[in-house]
């Protein structure tokens, strides 16, 4: 049972499964009150996951990262796009198996032995970082969880967007098949702005099953649905998400480095890779603003 052995990365099979959970999550509000999730009983840190790479130079991976000037039609810059392979990536638990083993850094010794990793092994250390970062407290106007199940990650976004809301989640797709994950992109036309009053974030971490990485900050953020296309032609619809306040994040946010900013003094926009989620209340109501056209 426990046979997931690869810490590769992330897969999509299972964003279908995902999408058919939303529709079931969202079309009736009881899970999350039974539950009684309690945000106040959720606690960990940091500022944002990419926190937990430890890069020390430009690494190709940091090339996510933008500012909202350089939104617009025409902007030509470089973007890492991982693509990971489904069939080796690590697959979600069902909730209660998942729930049935301990996730804490304490518990480390006891799920290196589950897992069968040695201590000094890559996995082990992938494991310490990702348990490591979910334990990290959260920084202020900012609610973090690590989940666990696919269930659990739609518990926690209906805690956050409302149990009564209908959601929807979004994510990056590519719209061509190609093995480069690191080149120049230009943004297309039709960049639309996702009305997002309340927003959940999930990104994947390096684990033996799938675990999320999910938090919703309580200041400004934008989201929006970018086109890119690549110097090699390949075509991602990118997800993007844009902080506009950015004052209450640690001063080592990688972020800051590559765009050469501080902390508080420009919004920092980031490109999501496919398999992380954003997740934002189903609206009727569509407005434009700033020449984006919005849905
Ligand atoms: C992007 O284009 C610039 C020149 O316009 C080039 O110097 C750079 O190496 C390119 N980056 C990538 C990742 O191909």
């Amino acid at each position: 049972m426990h046979s997931a052995r690869n810490m590769a990365g992330n897969s999509l099979p299972w964003i279908l499964l995902l999408h058919f959970l939303v529709i079931m999550y969202s079309s009736n509000g009881i899970i999350g009150r039974e539950l009684g999730m309690n945000h106040e009983t959720i606690t960990s840190n940091d500022d944002h996951k990419h926190d937990d790479h430890h890069h020390h130079h430009m690494d190709p991976s940091l090339m996510v990262f933008f500012t909202m000037n350089d939104l617009k039609v025409g902007q030509r810059m470089p973007i890492y796009f991982p693509k990971r392979d489904p069939s080796t990536s690590p697959k979600p638990w069902p909730k209660q198996e998942a729930d049935s083993l301990p996730f804490s850094l304490e518990k480390l010794p006891q799920l290196l032995e589950i897992f069968g990793f040695a201590s000094d092994s890559p996995q082990a250390k992938a494991m310490e970082d990702t348990l490591r970062e979910c334990e990290s407290k959260a920084i202020k106007g900012e609610v973090k969880f690590c989940a666990t199940s696919l269930e659990s990650m739609l518990e926690f976004t209906q805690t956050i967007l409302g149990i009564d809301s209908e959601f929807r989640a979004l994510s990056t797709s590519h719209k061509t098949k190609s093995s480069v994950t690191f080149q120049n992109y230009t943004m297309l036309e039709n960049i639309v702005e996702i009305e997002a009053p309340k927003m959940v974030a999930c990104h994947t971490m390096p684990y033996p099953y799938a675990v999320f990485y999910c938090h919703s900050q309580r200041s400004e953020n934008r989201v929006f649905k970018v086109p890119v296309e690549g110097e090699n032609g390949d075509k991602v619809e990118a997800m993007v998400v844009c902080h506009l306040d950015t004052s209450e994040w640690s001063s080592s946010h990688p972020s800051f480095r590559v765009l050469g900013v501080n902390p508080g003094t420009s919004s920092v926009c980031h490109f999501f890779p496919a398999d992380n989620l954003i997740f934002v209340p189903k609206l009727v109501q569509v407005q434009s603003q700033d020449g984006f056209s919005a849905m």
